[in-house]
Order: C-alpha cells, then structure tokens, then sequence
C-alpha cells in the first residue's frame, strides 16, 4: 500500500464520518479517507457518543480489509496513532490501552471505531484531539488533546503522517505478516504483567494482563489459567 493511493475527501460538516465511509463503500474503488472539520453526530465504542469539538481530528479510512482478520486492523490502526504522535514528540508519555485506545500521559488522546461496510470494505474511524478534549463528569477515562499536552501539530500536518505510517504498518503485515506489529503493541501497553479489571455489561473480569494474542484478543491470567477476552473496558488499579 503506498500512503500516495488514498483518495482523500474533505467535508466541512458531516453527522459521522464513518457513515459517510458506509455511504462511500457502494461504488468504493480503492482506498479513501473522508474527513470532516465538523461532525454533529460523531459516534464511540459501544454506542458511546464521541464529543466532536472543534478543532480536533476527525476522519475515516474506507479500505478493503478481511473481516476475520479484524484484530490485525485493530492493533495496526492504534500502533499508526501511537507512532505518528512519536514521531512529532519523541519525549512523550504515551501507551497503548486494549482495544485500540492510545493514552497520552495517562490520559485518552484519540478514539478509533472499526466498522464493517459493503463487501470487502472496513470502515477505521478516528478521532484525534488535537486541541481540545472534553472533561465531562460522565466520561468513563481521563481525556487529553496533544496541545494541552505541549504537543504543536496541525490536523493537516497529522493525517498525512498518520497516512504514511499507517500503510508502512500494512505493508509490514502483507510482507512478513502480523507478529512484530503484535510484539509492538504488547511491548507499549500499559500495565502488561499488572492486575487489571476489565468490565463488561454484566461483570467485572480481575486479573493478570498478559497482553494480546495473534487475535487482539485481551489475555487475562487469574488462578494460572489464561483467559481470552474479545469485549470490554479495561480499567487500571492504581
Ligand atoms: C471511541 O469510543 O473511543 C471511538 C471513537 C471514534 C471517533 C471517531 S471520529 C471519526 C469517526 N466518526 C465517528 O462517528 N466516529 C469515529
């Protein structure tokens, strides 16, 4: 994949930019990003809103992808985030967070929500806070945008580097396939070897986090036995 194949589309205002992908995916021909400056109706993980404001990042990649695969294109789209942020701040304090979160000092920087589209297509939805991050009570994770952070970078400037370091990752995948970036990956995230409570709707899973399997499945390690977690919200104990 060459980062100078995606067919980049801008819109000043859209309800969601990964229904705009869905939309696209009908008549798709190749790869896209759809970026919004605005988007009115931006959904999270799980059904969650995603506070669009202004000033932030907001765009999806329409891309032909395997749905079985799924995991890869999880773990290649946060490793892309966490590589591009950096490549602009090699100081920074950042770590990887199961499924596809990236935290910037402890804190959440971006969000990503993959979806399936027609045929082949998959849809990675990604929202970066560039400048701003929401601090509502409601919010279930501390927030972060890379400008609180001391971290100066455009949107513009961010995209085309998120664009070259993600279909570098692709390229890596399709020519030695997908075990270094999964090393990457369980080598960045936080508290690998720590307890750490994932919570689903109806419990709560404690336990040792033995990083992620070839699946991005979640390892949870409790009396010696390992357990394999496909959904949840992981939670640290401090
Ligand atoms: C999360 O819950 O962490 C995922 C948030 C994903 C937000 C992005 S913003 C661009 C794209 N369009 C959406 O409606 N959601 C994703």
């Amino acid at each position: 994949m060459n980062f100078k194949d995606w067919q980049i589309l801008r819109f000043e205002k859209l309800g969601s930019t990964n229904d705009k992908a869905l939309e696209i995916s009908a008549n798709a021909e190749g790869c896209y990003v759809i970026r919004a400056d605005e988007q009115t109706a931006g959904r999270g993980r799980r059904g969650r809103v995603w506070q669009s404001l202004h000033g932030n990042l907001f765009f999806s990649l329409l891309l032909e992808f395997e749905l079985e695969n799924i995991g890869e294109l999880v773990i290649i789209s946060a490793i892309s985030l966490y590589q591009s942020i950096k490549q602009i701040s090699p100081q920074a304090d950042i770590s990887l967070k199961w499924p596809n979160d990236v935290l910037l000092n402890g804190a959440k920087i971006s969000g990503i929500l993959l979806e399936k589209a027609d045929g082949n297509y998959m849809i990675v939805g990604i929202g970066v806070n560039i400048e701003k991050s929401p601090h509502n009570e409601d919010l279930l994770y501390p927030t972060t945008s890379l400008k609180e952070a001391g971290i100066q970078v455009t949107g513009d400037d961010f995209l085309m580097l998120y664009l070259r370091i993600f279909s570098n990752n692709m390229n890596i995948l399709k020519d030695s396939g997908f075990e270094s970036l999964r090393q990457f990956w369980n080598n960045n995230a936080k508290a690998v070897g720590d307890e750490i409570v994932v919570r689903q709707e109806k419990k709560d899973l404690q336990g040792i986090f033995r990083g992620i399997n070839e699946k991005a499945d979640l390892l949870l390690e409790k009396d010696e036995k390992i357990s394999k977690i496909t959904f949840g919200d992981v939670f640290y104990k401090e």
